[in-house]
């Protein structure tokens, strides 16, 4: 969903064009002579059901409520954007949105005055006689002063004005203090500093840039962390802790090792565990799952001891699970479920023999290793753990597990390791092998009848459609953003075949200049997050994370001949469905002969596509 869904949903696409021109009824849909060029006979039809228009006429094009628009009044995406959405009495966000150069030059004050007060923070910590107490505190944590200034942390002193009239005298304005959240208004007017007492944890960004702040009581007080709110350059979601220092290691050991918190994730690194980040004590999101999957797709959770913690971070990593439609079309992927992918690749490290990873390393930086060498996939570690809380005796406890467990098995593809789970959960239970496999088979009946209802269902339904397209056009996007050799082929794709406006309006701009950053100059900044989503939309992808040239030529290729045929389609259903309407009216003759003069011949092109796409497949089946 993004804003332009929103806004069609507010919308209905006939009362719209009905205010520019007369409309009249030709069975379910509506037809009137081109706005868009002179003509005698109306060949100009609005589809409701599709949200759609077409001119069979002269102009043979189509589109929807935003093309009509921007082809009406002679306006650009973001224009017929603003103008729809005012239409439809929906606020367009630019919140964090900082497009042009004052605001980038606003951007990098804010960044450099993170920058300042990081240093600021640091100097204290080292040298100030007040910060005594921090750097005991500091000290009686095991932080080596090689820690201390790999992460540059630091002391805010116990003062109302300190930083803030520090960064004054720096040059910067309350205001700007204000935004990136370090100082905090006051009810009777001014402002005072936000962090007071703390140790502080710079937090950057994968750019090693200083987002934000984390600061420590140094005692019991309370809260135990105080955190930068969400600014412009701080959003909670999107950021990890020690990412700028990981990166590098990540890569390199081709794995990531996830803890909770900003002492886990230091102590890590002091102790050589430099691949280590840190989620901040929340549910990963998915937009750092995104991130860390551009680095590796060996993602190791550390989570602590609790219970609770188990379960919000295995959620977080299902619901990244659940974003892929599972009856949609993907490429390369028709052996592979998600659940193979992603699933088995995330391994749960257990927190044994100390509360922490922070507590483990300092006792024994060989038991943390051994421990991370233990981890083991988050399937059998659920197995495990929901074993553990059973009581043997009660056939009600058995089955409840065997419930759960069984809709996680049944996702894995491969015959040989379902069967070895449920061999292992079975053995686990003491229960005959046969009882578990039974009801595995019951239930993958019932999915696949579910399946295949909802198949059917599908091809009745055109939002299904809809959302294939939508998927066809975001995966062919993401590949032409992310792959800079497929210029050439991305530029003999024809805009005409996106139905998704907003699609559209990037590929015509990716086609002008595919510089990401001039890309995103240009688009409406209600926009930005959209766009955001369709660049990073293979991460959120099986099989395709990582594709060699020919692969992603293949894919990209694929794409468009299924855009094309797609279109070819639709056009021919609404062909058929004005036919049948004018048929009833009987005035069918000039019709006919205007469609088939002007139209297309789908069938033909049809016919080719086929052709192709029967060459592509039988080349990738090769593979
Ligand atoms: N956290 C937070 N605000 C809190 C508590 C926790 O933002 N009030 C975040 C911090 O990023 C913290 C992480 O959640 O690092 C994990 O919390 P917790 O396990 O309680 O903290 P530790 O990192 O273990 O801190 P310490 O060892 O200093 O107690
Ligand atoms: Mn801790």
């Amino acid at each position: 969903m993004n804003v332009t869904d929103d806004i069609k949903q507010k919308l209905d696409i006939v009362d719209v064009i009905s205010q520019y021109i007369q409309l009249s009824k030709s069975g379910r849909n509506f037809k009137a002579t081109c706005p868009f060029h002179a003509e005698k006979t109306a060949s100009f039809f609005v589809f409701p059901e599709k949200q759609s228009w077409h001119c069979f006429g002269a102009c043979a094009t189509g589109g929807d409520i935003f093309t009509f628009v921007m082809k009406k009044e002679g306006l650009d995406f973001g224009q017929a954007l603003r103008l729809l959405a005012d239409k439809a009495g929906i606020t367009l966000s630019s919140k964090t949105e900082l497009r042009s150069k004052e605001d980038t030059a606003r951007l990098d004050r804010l960044l450099k005055l993170n920058e300042v007060a990081a240093e600021y923070f640091h100097y204290l910590l080292l040298h100030e006689p007040e910060a005594l107490t921090a750097r005991q505190y500091a000290d009686k944590r095991g932080l080596s002063s090689l820690a201390i200034g790999d992460f540059q942390l630091g002391y805010a002193p116990n003062k109302w004005d300190g930083l803030t009239n520090y960064l004054t005298k720096s040059g910067y304005a309350a205001e700007e203090q204000l935004a990136v959240g370090l100082i905090v208004p006051r009810d009777t007017g001014g402002y005072y500093d936000r962090f007071r007492n703390r140790l502080i944890f710079p937090i950057r960004d994968i750019k090693r840039r200083v987002a934000g702040f984390g600061g420590r009581a140094l005692d019991d007080s309370l809260p135990k962390y105080l955190n930068s709110p969400q600014t412009v350059l701080f959003d909670k979601s999107s950021i990890i802790f020690g990412i700028d220092r990981a990166q590098g290691p990540i890569s390199e050991k081709d794995s990531v090792v996830i803890t909770e918190g900003y002492m886990d994730a230091i102590t890590a690194h002091q102790y050589g565990f430099s691949n280590t980040v840190a989620s901040m004590g929340t549910a990963l999101t998915d937009r750092q799952i995104s991130i860390l999957r551009k680095l590796t797709r060996n993602i190791v959770v550390a989570l602590d001891a609790d219970p609770a913690g188990i379960e919000a971070t295995t959620r977080s990593i299902v619901t990244i699970d659940e974003q892929i439609p599972k009856d949609h079309w993907m490429p390369w992927t028709q052996s592979k479920t998600y659940a193979e992918l992603v699933k088995y690749e995330v391994q749960v490290v257990e927190i044994r023999d100390g509360k922490d990873p922070d507590e483990i390393i300092r006792n024994s930086p060989e038991k943390w290793a051994l421990l991370l060498k233990e981890s083991q996939p988050i399937i059998d570690f659920t197995l495990k753990k929901e074993i553990a809380n059973i009581n043997f005796d009660s056939s009600k406890d058995k089955s409840a597990v065997v419930s759960k467990l069984l809709p996680i098995i049944s996702q894995i593809n491969d015959a040989i390791r379902r069967a070895h789970y449920v061999q292992k959960l079975a053995g686990l239970l003491g229960i005959d092998e046969r009882f578990v496999s039974d009801a595995l088979f019951d239930l993958q009946s019932a999915e696949r009848k579910n399946k295949s209802s909802y198949n059917r269902k599908a091809k009745r339904d055109y939002t299904d459609l809809t959302v294939t397209s939508r998927y066809i056009e975001e995966y062919c996007l993401t590949l032409l953003l992310q792959y800079t050799d497929l210029r050439e082929q991305g530029l003999t794709l024809s805009a005409d075949y996106f139905e998704h406006s907003e699609n559209k309006d990037i590929l015509l701009k990716w086609q002008a200049n595919p510089d990401i950053d001039t890309i995103m100059a240009g688009l409406d900044p209600s926009m930005i997050d959209y766009f955001r989503h369709v660049q990073s939309f293979h991460t959120r992808l099986p099989g395709s994370l990582i594709l060699d040239k020919r692969e992603r030529e293949l894919a990209l290729k694929d794409c468009i001949n299924r855009l094309l045929e797609g279109y070819v389609r639709s056009l021919e259903i609404k062909k058929k469905l004005i036919l049948s309407a004018e048929k009833e009216k009987g005035d069918i003759e000039s019709q006919v002969a205007k469609l088939i003069e002007h139209g297309i011949d789908e069938s033909r092109q049809l016919q080719s596509i086929f052709k192709k796409r029967g060459r592509l497949f039988s080349r990738t089946r090769g593979v």
